[in-house]
């Protein structure tokens, strides 16, 4: 019997983890699962897309830049895909079969949810969240955050209209699970949240922090959506100024077990999968620092 075909649909995504997490996550729970990188073109998502499916594959993640396409091609969305606008796992279901054609979910705010509170062991419920950026990271986890009830989550973004724009989107949401939700500048974000959560690029064009440390208080949760060498100037400054400093790793692997969960209706265990991803992401990159 031939594996089940599944990808992570990106550019560039030759350096992309997924596949080994996947991987490990079809050892572990005995599912025949054979899951690779599909390199679409910039100008050519959708047929690149459309052809993996046609020679029989079952579904794919995608990443950057290619989010919001994805959303677009199928015929069904989840909730959370909706709030979103952007899809970043895809399940090619029949058109004509009894599913109704593709369907479209966001696991990435499930997948941060999930290591904030069961990885790093902190709570959100009750507790003020600041979540920086405004850009499709940032919107695809807002849905998510909500619904585990903080009292409060604060966008902030250099473009505060763009974070404006979400927060309008989201409004209902939050009303409904009871949350203070709001947008602002990164001159005036507030102070002393118990979660900080960075979900701009800015840590990547090498620009810092956009925001003062004002924002953390000791033992804040400071977490990076990004992992590896763009997350260090963020975590190495989360520690200077006394807050718990987190990386994106965690959220990558919940992410993925949630799709995982999508496509083959089993859960696999992120415990081992996590400790053996941060050895293998951390293990080149001896600073010092333990
Ligand atoms: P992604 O889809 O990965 O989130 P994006 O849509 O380009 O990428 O969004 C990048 C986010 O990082 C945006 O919130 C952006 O702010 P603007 O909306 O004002 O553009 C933010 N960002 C990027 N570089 C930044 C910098 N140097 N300082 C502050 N914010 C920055």
């Amino acid at each position: 019997m031939t594996a089940d075909r599944y990808a992570v649909a990106g550019n560039p995504v030759e350096h992309s983890r997924s596949p080994l997490i996947h991987s490990l996550f079809a050892q572990a729970t005995g599912q025949s699962v054979d899951y690779g990188r599909l390199l679409c073109p910039l100008d050519a998502f959708k047929p690149t897309l459309l052809a993996f499916a046609a020679g029989g594959a079952k579904g794919c993640n995608v990443t950057v830049p290619f989010k919001f396409e994805a959303f677009e091609m199928a015929s069904r969305r989840s909730p959370r895909a909706e709030l979103a606008q952007a899809a970043n796992t895809l399940r090619f279901d029949a058109q004509n079969g009894a599913d109704g054609g593709w369907l479209a979910d966001n696991t990435d705010g499930v997948g941060l949810v999930r290591d904030i509170t069961e990885h790093a062991g902190v709570p959100l419920e009750g507790q003020r969240v600041l979540l920086l950026g405004a850009g499709g990271a940032s919107a695809g986890v807002l849905g998510p955050l909500i619904e585990a009830r903080p009292a409060q989550i604060v966008m902030a973004n250099r473009t505060v209209e763009k974070a404006q724009a979400i927060v309008d989107r989201h409004a209902a949401w939050a009303a409904q699970h009871g949350v203070k939700l709001s947008a602002r500048s990164l001159a005036e974000p507030g102070e002393a949240f118990d979660v900080f959560i960075n979900g701009t690029a800015a840590s990547l064009s090498g620009s810092g922090i956009p925001v003062g440390p004002q924002v953390l208080r000791p033992g804040t949760l400071a977490l990076d959506m990004m992992y590896g060498p763009a997350a260090q100037t963020f975590l190495q400054w989360a520690r200077d100024h006394g807050a718990i400093a987190r990386d994106g790793l965690g959220m990558l692997v919940e992410q993925a077990a949630e799709a995982f969960y999508i496509w083959r209706g089993v859960r696999p265990d992120t415990k081992p999968v996590l400790a053996h991803m941060r050895q293998l992401v951390d293990q080149p990159k001896t600073d010092g620092a333990h």
